[in-house]
């Protein structure tokens, strides 16, 4: 693949609910031929290990741990070890929350997209205002300034007009805000479908081909 980011794909995970989002699609992206960059707060860490019982090691997370995860009620096979372990040694780089030094902070370093999935509001606001705080708000500020494609996964409920106007500012500038609210007309008959179904959304957005569910009409 020529080396113009077209390979590249940033993963943020934060601190809302539904790690099990994160988890199905940095098992799909370690499926796929990218080079994945990964960067996880430390709430994101602590929801991780709210809603899985791993303990998230922010520093230096065991990612075949995480991406292995399969929760009591789903019945997702694990992934393969062995090409686990490959596609991590090779195409996996992570990125520590708090180091601006490293590649994505800046926008020379050219990526396909940016996602941060789960998202929370916080990060939300972080992002629209422009914060960058952190590598995750900094990595976001380079995709929306160099117009490339950002997609976030907000999961609130309700929503304040303050989490709506963030929303809406964002979405002006360029951001896909793709909430993790899955639909129920694509034959659903487990938890894992709902789950597949958000994932198989974002996969779309980043242009990667994927038939983890039904397509209406097809
Ligand atoms: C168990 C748990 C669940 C949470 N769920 C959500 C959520 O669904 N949405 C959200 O916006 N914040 C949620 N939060 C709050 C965020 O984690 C918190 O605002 C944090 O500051 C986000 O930091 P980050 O954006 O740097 O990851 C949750 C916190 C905990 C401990």
């Amino acid at each position: 693949m020529p080396d113009n980011g077209e390979n590249r794909i940033v993963l943020a995970i934060t601190g809302a609910s539904g790690a099990i989002y994160a988890i199905r699609l940095l098992d799909a992206l370690c499926r796929s031929d990218l080079e994945i960059h990964l960067t996880i707060s430390p709430s994101g860490a602590a929801v991780i290990g709210e809603e899985t019982g791993l303990a998230v090691d922010v520093r230096k997370p065991n990612l075949i741990e995480l991406i292995s995860h399969v929760p009591k009620w789903s019945s997702v096979a694990k992934p393969d070890a062995a090409k686990l372990e490959t596609a991590i040694s090779q195409r996996v780089r992570f990125h520590q929350y708090d180091d601006y030094m490293t590649p994505i902070a800046s926008g020379s370093f050219r990526t396909r997209a940016m996602v941060v999935c789960p998202c929370s509001g916080s990060t939300l606001s972080g992002i629209a205002r422009a914060a960058s705080t952190n590598l995750v708000q900094r990595a976001a500020e380079v995709h929306l300034k160099e117009h490339r494609k950002l997609v976030l996964v907000p999961r609130e409920t309700p929503l304040s007009s303050i989490a709506l106007e963030n929303m809406h500012r964002l979405s002006v500038a360029g951001a896909v805000l793709l909430p993790a609210m899955p639909g129920w007309y694509h034959g659903v008959d487990s938890l894992d479908s709902l789950v597949d179904f958000v994932v198989s959304r974002i996969l779309d957005q980043l242009q990667i081909d994927n038939s983890m569910i039904a397509r209406w009409g097809e």
